[in-house]
């Protein structure tokens, strides 16, 4: 049976995009329960409905406290029952007891090559920094902001005269190649979290990282 997903969105939605994408063109062997978004006007939720995939608002702005922002959203997600939770652009940090809930089975895209450059505005940060290397990283989502045990890497070269837009322009690009790479290797059972958050990929504990030039995908 395959794989049964649930996004969550805040926005644009690019990186659902190219995970619809590679389900219809029968890349990825999983199957999109429900995209969720935290934002009534994200232009993610269009993209769904017109992929045919049941969507649903749950308005952070609705809500006093976070925890009761959780416990709907959490009991949205429940519904679906999903095997796998994926943030894709959602930007409300989680508690640390929603996230314990999905312990293993939440992953999330950042832009940037963490531990570097957590939280916001990543790709001007690099640039201020005059770094020459740059990019993306899949890892599973812990209480810890953009902290959790991080899972792949595609690196993204910083040109000379790049600004902020050229640049994650050209990260964007990676993204949507590595964020269906690794949730191929969840579907496929390739890739598991253990209790100890270290990572199980293709029947080994990861030391560190993938790291790709070119990410193999597709
Ligand atoms: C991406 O850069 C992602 O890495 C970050 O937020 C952005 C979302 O873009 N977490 P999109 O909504 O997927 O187009």
């Amino acid at each position: 049976m395959n794989c049964r997903v649930v996004t969550l969105i805040s926005g644009r939605g690019s990186n659902l995009q190219s995970l619809l994408d590679a389900t219809l063109n029968g890349l990825l062997p999983i199957e999109h329960v429900g995209v969720l978004s935290n934002r009534p006007n994200a232009a993610g939720l269009e993209r769904a409905a017109r992929a045919g995939v049941t969507t649903g608002v749950v308005d952070h702005r609705q809500f006093n406290h976070r925890a009761d922002f959780e416990a709907v959203l959490r009991a949205r997600i429940d519904a679906l029952q999903p095997d796998l939770v994926l943030l894709a652009g959602f930007m409300r940090i989680l508690g640390a007891e929603f996230v314990q809930h999905y312990h293993g089975r939440m992953l999330n895209i950042h832009p940037s090559l963490l531990p570097a450059y957590r939280g916001l505005n990543t790709h001007q940060r690099a640039l201020d920094d005059g770094v020459d290397e740059h990019g993306v990283s899949v890892h599973f989502v812990t209480a810890e902001l953009d902290g959790g045990p991080i899972i792949a890497q595609a690196r993204v070269p910083v040109l000379d005269g790049d600004n902020a837009e050229q640049l994650a322009a050209r990260v964007l690009a990676q993204e949507h190649r590595l964020y269906p790479f690794v949730v191929d290797r969840f579907a496929q059972q390739c890739l598991h979290l253990d209790t100890q958050d270290r990572i199980h990929l293709d029947d080994q504990v990861l030391s560190a990282p993938l790291c790709f030039d070119q990410v193999p995908w597709p």
